[in-house]
């Protein structure tokens, strides 16, 4: 019986042809080294092929900046810094916390300061760490007033801005009492009184910190969940707002340093 002639094989799938070798490359194979090194490249490739986040990335790192930047437009920087600090040891500091009024605080705090290992360095990395973050903040804000970005088009952020402060003011407010030490009860009861002396929604306002009359157990755990749940979220969402506005508008020119005064200033912009 005849034979049938072979056919010829079909062509390999692009994924199986060997690549041609690169300059340099001794048999066209690239060690495993280079494999290696180039992994990281590929998985950023291809979550970028289907997300194309690195456009998002780059509005966002890679603005220009206006003349006469200087190290005191990093103090909103250091606030965010600062922020996420707080967030990362307060994580920590969570899985250790009972927001128990009748001793179980107090107990859990004394735990993480003295037996946790590590604890007493977390906890007062949160502790002092609040309060370079209200000093960092209210530091921010001077600039920006200074340099008059609270004017248009940056009159929303400056708004945000404000709730930001307050928000954080907030945060350390509540913060306080969680030790329920002696000192958190009563500076606690001082701050929540002061409260109530507001025009109008201060009563209203203390009873809701105090979640009721009395103040004790459901106290502490209202203060918590503020603290850790719904102040957070709105720090979270709101610095979003503000860090998309900054990168959308840009940061303001100091103020002494006008076009009008310095001509280069106004050729540089054309
Ligand atoms: C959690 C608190 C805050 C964070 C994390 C934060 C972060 C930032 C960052 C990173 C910038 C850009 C760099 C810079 O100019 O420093 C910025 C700009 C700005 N922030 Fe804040 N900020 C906070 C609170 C505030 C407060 C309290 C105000 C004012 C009430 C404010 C008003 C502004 C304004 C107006 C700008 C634009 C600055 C310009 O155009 O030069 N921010 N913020």
């Amino acid at each position: 019986m005849p034979r049938l002639p072979k056919l010829p094989a079909p062509p390999l799938p692009a994924p199986f042809v060997e690549p041609p070798p690169r300059p340099g490359e001794a048999n066209g194979k690239g060690g495993v080294l280079e494999g290696a090194q180039e992994a990281g490249i590929t998985v950023v490739d291809w979550v970028d092929e289907r997300t194309s986040l690195s456009g998002g990335v780059r509005w966002m790192l890679f603005r220009k900046v206006p003349k006469g930047t200087n190290w005191f437009y990093t103090l909103g920087s250091a606030t965010l810094f600062a922020f996420l600090s707080q967030a990362v040891t307060g994580v920590f500091l969570a899985m250790y916390y009972r927001p128990d009024a009748a001793g179980g605080a107090y107990e859990s705090i004394r735990h993480v300061t003295n037996e946790v290992f590590l604890g007493q360095f977390v906890r007062g990395m949160h502790k002092w760490g609040s309060s370079v973050m209200v000093v960092l903040v209210f530091l921010h804000m001077g600039r920006t007033f200074i340099w008059g970005a609270y004017k248009y088009p940056r009159e929303l952020n400056w708004v945000i801005g404000v709730v930001l402060l307050i928000l954080t003011l907030v945060m350390s407010f509540t913060g306080y009492l969680l030790p329920f030490d002696q000192r958190a009860y009563w500076a606690t009861i001082v701050g929540v009184n002061i409260n109530g002396t507001g025009p109008l929604i201060g009563p209203y306002l203390s009873d809701f910190l105090r979640g009721g009359g009395e103040f004790g157990a459901t106290t502490l755990s209202r203060f918590y969940a503020i603290h850790m749940l719904l102040i957070p979220g709105l720090l979270i969402a709101l610095i979003g707002a503000h860090l998309y506005l900054v990168a959308k508008l840009g940061t303001t020119a100091p103020p002494w340093r006008e076009p009008k005064q310095e001509p280069e200033l106004l050729e540089a912009e054309v």
